[in-house]
C-alpha cells in the first residue's frame, strides 16, 4: 500500500494518462458525468440507435453519462438505467438501484414496462476487476449473458441490443451465437474506447428471438 501523501506507480500512471486523454479533458471540460458518455454517441452516430419514442433498459448506469445522452435522445421515450451503484439522473428517469439479473430488478422492470416491449438494451455493465484475466474475462461473459437473457423477456422483435463486451475467451462464441438471434450482429471499438483497452461493442440489430444459449426463448418470438 502506498504511504501517506505518496501516490503509488499505478495510480500516478493512472492519473498521468487521465489528464492526457482527450476524451477525459472533453468530458471535464464539457461538464459530462463521464468519459463514457463519449462512446455511446460515437456507437449512436454510427449505427442509429435511437429514435425520441423509444423504450430503452440501460444496465451498469453508473455514474451515468449514457444516462445524461439517452435522456436527451428520449423526450417521448422510456429510460430504465440500472446500477448497484449511484446514478447521476433526471427525474423521468426509471432508476433501479440494484444488480441486473436479480429478481427483485427484474420484477421492477417488468412493473414499469407492463405489456410494452424494449426497442433497445444498452450494457456498459463491467465487473469488478480482479486482474486475475481469465477470471475477469469470465466474469465479463456472464454478464453478457444477464443482457441477453433480459433481451429474451423484453426485447421486441427487431430491437437491438449493444453490449460492451472484452476481447478473450469466449467472446467470438458469444457473437456468432447472436447471429442466430439478430440479423446482423457487429463488433466495434468507438474512438473513445483507450486503444489499450480489450474493450469492444457488441451491436446487434434486428432481434428476430430464437434461444439464447441457456435455451430461453424469446418473449412472443
Ligand atoms: C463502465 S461503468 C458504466 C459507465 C456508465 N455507462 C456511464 O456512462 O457512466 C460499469 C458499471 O457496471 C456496473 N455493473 C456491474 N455489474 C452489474 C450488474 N450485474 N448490474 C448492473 N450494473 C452492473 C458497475 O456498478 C459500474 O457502475
Amino acid at each position: 500500500m502506498a504511504s501517506k501523501g505518496k501516490r503509488s506507480k499505478s495510480s500516478s500512471r493512472w492519473l498521468q494518462r487521465q489528464q492526457r486523454d482527450y476524451f477525459v479533458r472533453q468530458a471535464q471540460d464539457k461538464g459530462q458525468v463521464s468519459r463514457a458518455h463519449y462512446k455511446l454517441v460515437q456507437l449512436d452516430q454510427r449505427f442509429k440507435l435511437l429514435r425520441g419514442h423509444f423504450k430503452v433498459l440501460e444496465l451498469g448506469a453508473a455514474p451515468g453519462g449514457w444516462t445524461n445522452y439517452l435522456q436527451d435522445k428520449l423526450p417521448k421515450g422510456v429510460l430504465i438505467a440500472v446500477d448497484p451503484l449511484p446514478i447521476t439522473a433526471a427525474a423521468g428517469t426509471h432508476v433501479i438501484e440494484g444488480e441486473a439479473g436479480e429478481p427483485e430488478v427484474e420484477a421492477q422492470i417488468g412493473h414499469i414496462l407492463g405489456d410494452a416491449g424494449l426497442d433497445l438494451v444498452l450494457s456498459d455493465m463491467a465487473p469488478n476487476i480482479s486482474g486475475v484475466r481469465a477470471v475477469d474475462q469470465a466474469r465479463a461473459m456472464e454478464l453478457a449473458d444477464v443482457a441477453l437473457h433480459t433481451c429474451t423477456l423484453w426485447l421486441r422483435r427487431g430491437g437491438g441490443l449493444v453490449l460492451k463486451a472484452f476481447q478473450g475467451e469466449g467472446l467470438d462464441a458469444w457473437v456468432q451465437a447472436r447471429r442466430r438471434q439478430f440479423e446482423k450482429v457487429t463488433l466495434t471499438k468507438p474512438r473513445a474506447s483507450r486503444p489499450e483497452s480489450r474493450e469492444v461493442f457488441v451491436v446487434a440489430r434486428g432481434y428476430h428471438g430464437g434461444p439464447d444459449d441457456a435455451g430461453h426463448t424469446a418473449k412472443g418470438a
